[in-house]
């Protein structure tokens, strides 16, 4: 697809960024509404975040997601935040307003609730506990979240005890921290498991967790999505679980920033999940 002199323009910031699926997706969106657009990958350097961000609104964009290094050093490279980054504690949206101001957002949160209310929509947090596995960014958001959305509570299982306590201190709420070697226990009477944790991920080991424990009517999420079916997902099936992959949240958290940049609000339909899986088997 062309583009004019007058297209509008957002992008990707990470170091390396060319594992990055977003280009694809935002590029399927902005073919589909025939948007006079782009969405570039920009390889960033660490060193370097706070001038390219600084740089953009003189450039023209209308704003980037940050990606891998870049969301918690952006918390103190935009000029303000949304109460969603600081809950995350990282960016990976930015918006330039029209005072050309860069504006932080982080809207993984957003895209795990969303993909769970389209896949799952009878789930209902306030209801029975949620197990999160892990305490790294995504995890946080994932917390966040579901703690502003009532969790009655969160059973926080990660490998350093310390990071989830540090954790579940920040956020408040009812988040109880479970040592790793407890976490099979700590399925009994939950309505959701997440696995937030790279356990699972292509070259990485897989998940070592007994199901047994876990009630049959509890929802599986495992938010790794490369392999989009992983060892957890295909054990969860197998035993009766419905279960939710990750591309889900990966799409929906796009769309937000899309929204804001571009004026549409996008769907998210299978026409791009085909074309992002596509992307996901080039690797
Ligand atoms: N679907 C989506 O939209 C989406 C969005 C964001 C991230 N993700 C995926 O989520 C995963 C986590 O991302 P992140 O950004 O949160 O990463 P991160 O900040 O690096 O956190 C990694 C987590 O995995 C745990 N972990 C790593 N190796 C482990 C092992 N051998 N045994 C037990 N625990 C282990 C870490 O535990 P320690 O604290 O003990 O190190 C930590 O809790 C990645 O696979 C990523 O691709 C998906």
């Amino acid at each position: 697809m062309s583009i004019s002199g007058a297209a509008k323009l957002a992008g990707i910031m990470g170091w390396p960024v060319a594992h990055s699926r977003s280009p694809a997706l935002h590029g399927y969106w902005l073919e589909r509404y025939g948007i006079d657009g782009a969405y570039v990958p920009m390889a960033v350097k660490p060193e370097n975040l706070r001038r390219s961000l600084q740089a953009l609104p003189l450039l023209g964009f209308a704003g980037c997601n940050l990606t891998i290094p870049h969301k918690e050093e952006a918390l103190r490279a935009v000029d303000d935040l949304e109460p969603s980054a600081k809950r995350a504690g990282g960016v990976n949206t930015v918006v330039i307003n029209a005072r050309g101001q860069l504006i932080g957002s982080s809207t993984d949160g957003y895209g795990f609730i969303a993909a769970l209310r389209v896949e799952a929509p009878a789930f209902d947090p306030s209801r029975a506990p949620a197990v999160v596995l892990g305490a790294g960014g995504a995890a946080r958001a994932i917390v966040a979240a579901l703690l502003d959305h009532s969790a009655q509570e969160v059973r926080l299982v990660n490998r350093t005890p310390a990071r989830a306590a540090r954790l579940a201190k920040e956020l408040g709420g009812e988040v109880r921290g479970v040592l790793w070697e407890k976490r099979a226990e700590a399925l009994t009477g939950a309505g959701l498991l997440v696995n937030a944790t790279s356990l699972g991920m292509e070259g990485q080991p897989a998940l070592d967790l007994a199901l047994d424990a876990l009630p049959n009517g509890a929802i599986v999420n495992d938010i790794v999505y490369a392999p989009l079916e992983t060892p957890l997902l295909a054990a969860a099936r197998a035993r009766g679980n419905r279960c939710v992959d990750g591309l889900g949240m990966l799409l929906h958290q796009a769309a937000p920033g899309f929204e804001a940049w571009f004026g549409v609000k996008p769907a998210i339909d299978s026409g791009l999940r085909e074309a992002v899986l596509a992307t996901l088997h080039k690797i």
